[in-house]
């Protein structure tokens, strides 16, 4: 799609200081939102009455090639370091890369907008498989993202990926996440991959990373204001905070950002992962639901 055809209420911007990303404003009877086109990344989503959704950092670096720190990026074909060769890039390719805006409809009041990212020359240098990967991602009173990925290969492959969604807290040894209860899930601070179950809602009290693993797909982020998580076919769920000595060494975060954010990821990774077989399709999503 071209920014000549595009519909009412939506139109083209540059993101970053120095505008050099493009993206997309859009604006609905229902909501408000800015996506960049790098990753197919919904940066923020702020239903009409309603605060913003989405945590985007104030330090995010808009520069093509590199992750945007903040919305949903989505990790794929791979979550974390690349299992074998850690000098590919960290959660896969595909927020790094352009995603083609394919169509935008708009139907009772949801705005729904179509982007494809398709294997080439530069992804089958990382990842070696044929692949087709559509997202979309739907604006209406809530978010809902939809991502389905075809393996386009004669052989089967494997699939790790997670909707990585950032969101705003207020304080966050204040917050709770409840759906976890009784799960299982793998602390990633510690070498030792051994699994750990987790009693009662999930709190904050210093640095957390946590995979859980065959987890319900429900949650609810409980806040002075609640968030409702929602995802199917997701079995993982990743739960992030990089706390006061983490966040120093990032460079796209304000030092005392960890403050004020939470990364709850829901999607397939570890033992959850998937695998392909050729010209296998699948589909997952993703619903977030602001009170
Ligand atoms: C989380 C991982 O999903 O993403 C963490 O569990 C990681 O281990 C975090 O640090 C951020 O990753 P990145 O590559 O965006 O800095």
């Amino acid at each position: 799609m071209d920014a000549a055809t595009l519909p009412q209420g939506i139109s083209t911007i540059r993101l970053g200081s120095s505008g050099s990303l493009p993206g997309l404003r859009v604006k609905t009877a229902h909501c408000e939102a800015v996506i960049a086109l790098q990753g197919a990344q919904i940066l923020s989503f702020q239903a009409t009455g309603k605060e913003n959704l989405l945590w985007l950092s104030e330090k995010a670096v808009f520069a093509p090639g590199k992750a945007i720190r903040g919305g949903i990026p989505l990790c794929f074909p791979w979550f974390g370091p690349h299992p074998q060769d850690a000098s590919k890039p960290a959660h896969g390719f595909a927020r790094n890369r352009e995603w083609q805006l394919r169509e935008i409809i708009q139907q009772e009041g949801i705005c729904t907008l179509h982007f494809r990212l398709e294997d080439d020359e530069q992804t089958r240098a990382l990842w070696p498989h044929a692949f087709k990967a559509d997202l979309a991602i739907a604006l209406g009173h809530t978010l809902a993202l939809t991502l389905t990925v075809q393996n386009r290969d004669d052989q089967p492959w494997p699939l790790s990926f997670a909707f990585h969604s950032y969101f705003p807290v207020s304080a966050i040894r204040q917050v709770q996440v409840e759906g976890l209860e009784n799960t299982g899930f793998i602390d990633q601070r510690s070498a030792e991959r051994s699994q750990h179950r987790q009693s009662g809602a999930l709190t904050f009290n210093g640095e957390t990373d946590r995979i859980y693993l065959q987890a319900k797909g429900n949650y609810r982020l409980r806040d002075t204001r609640n968030t409702g998580i929602a995802a199917s076919n997701c079995h993982s769920a990743i739960v992030w905070n990089p706390w006061q000595e983490k966040t120093s060494r990032l460079h796209d975060m304000q030092p005392d950002a960890w403050q004020q954010m939470l990364c709850v990821e829901c999607g397939n990774v570890e033992s959850d992962a998937l695998r392909l077989a050729p010209g296998e399709m699948q589909t997952f999503a993703l619903e977030l639901q602001g009170d």
